[in-house]
């Protein structure tokens, strides 16, 4: 159990994480026009997202992300191991952040850096951060959903308020280097939505292509792969069975909130999110 470093109000878990790269990450490093990243808050499809685009990139072979763990391939800017890893990298560098708007590379605003965002209703990630940091030993354990379900809407979870997180990046989505993802539009049109990130990315896949990238990255491929599923993470962030790949599916939430707590989030949902088209969100 370990409590979290703050950096100007956000929370990051105390394992993997140091003040001054956070810092150092915002004010230092260069992300150049020819680079990728995947950008999400914690628990919205990151790593499916790095899948696709790692398959992408290699047109459907399976070699690359069969090999090498998710976190070399698309290393995190903020983390210990990431930004070690990343500023002494050449060429056209595919990486990952959850990092709110105001700690992200500034960097990235001069550049034309192309960004993937992915977001997921809110209600799914809480559950499903809920089953995964309770597994870890990255954040204080809380003692039932319910007292998860406080901190969340409090934004007292890694990488704080999803809300704040997510309004400040939608805010960014009609940027042409800059484009936006459903985790619910990912699972129902998974092919549209590889096709949409190779035209984003300027990639021409062939039809067959384009069925490898979708056999490679799907659930079951990803939960029976060591190098994706993150059962090869560090020993002392592992509790008991961390599992990355739990259920993989929209709409859990139904089966874990209460009648008040669905409604408790209805409330904040819309008052927080009230500045955004309804039809932005696509879920029920
Ligand atoms: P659940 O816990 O709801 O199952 P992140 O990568 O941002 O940590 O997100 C993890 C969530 O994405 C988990 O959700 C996980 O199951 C889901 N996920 C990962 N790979 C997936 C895939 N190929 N297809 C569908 N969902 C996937």
């Amino acid at each position: 159990m370990s409590d979290y470093i703050w950096f100007e109000g956000i929370p990051f878990p105390a394992i993997g994480y140091e003040k001054k790269i956070i810092e150092e990450s915002r004010d230092k490093f260069v992300i150049r026009d020819e680079d990728t990243v995947i950008l999400t808050y914690p628990k919205s499809g990151t790593n499916w997202l790095i899948e696709i685009v790692c398959l992408i990139q290699t047109k459907g072979n399976p070699k690359w992300i069969q090999s090498v763990p998710v976190w070399e391939r698309s290393p995190w800017i903020e983390t210990q191991n990431g930004y070690a890893m990343l500023i002494n990298k050449e060429g056209p560098c595919l990486m990952s952040s959850h990092l709110p708007i105001h700690l992200f590379p500034k960097s990235f605003f001069r550049s034309k850096a192309k960004v993937i965002y992915v977001f997921r209703n809110p209600r799914d990630v809480l559950v499903s951060g809920y089953f995964f940091w309770d597994k870890s030993n990255l954040i204080k354990m809380p003692e039932s959903l319910e007292t998860y379900f406080e901190w969340f809407l409090k934004g007292n979870v890694p990488y704080g308020s999803w809300f704040e997180h997510t309004c400040a990046w939608l805010s960014m989505r009609e940027r042409d280097n800059f484009l936006v993802l459903s985790y619910e539009d990912m699972k129902k049109s998974t092919r549209g939505t590889i096709e949409k990130i190779c035209d984003f990315l300027g990639k021409k896949l062939e039809p067959d292509e384009l069925d490898m990238v979708l056999k490679y990255s799907s659930f079951q491929a990803m939960k029976e792969k060591n190098v994706s599923n993150f059962s090869l993470i560090i020993k002392d962030v592992i509790i008991n069975g961390l599992a990355l790949m739990r259920k993989g599916v929209a709409g859990d939430w139904k089966n874990h909130f209460t009648v008040a707590q669905a409604e408790t989030f209805d409330k904040v949902f819309q008052e927080k999110m009230a500045g955004f088209p309804p039809g932005l969100f696509p879920w029920k």
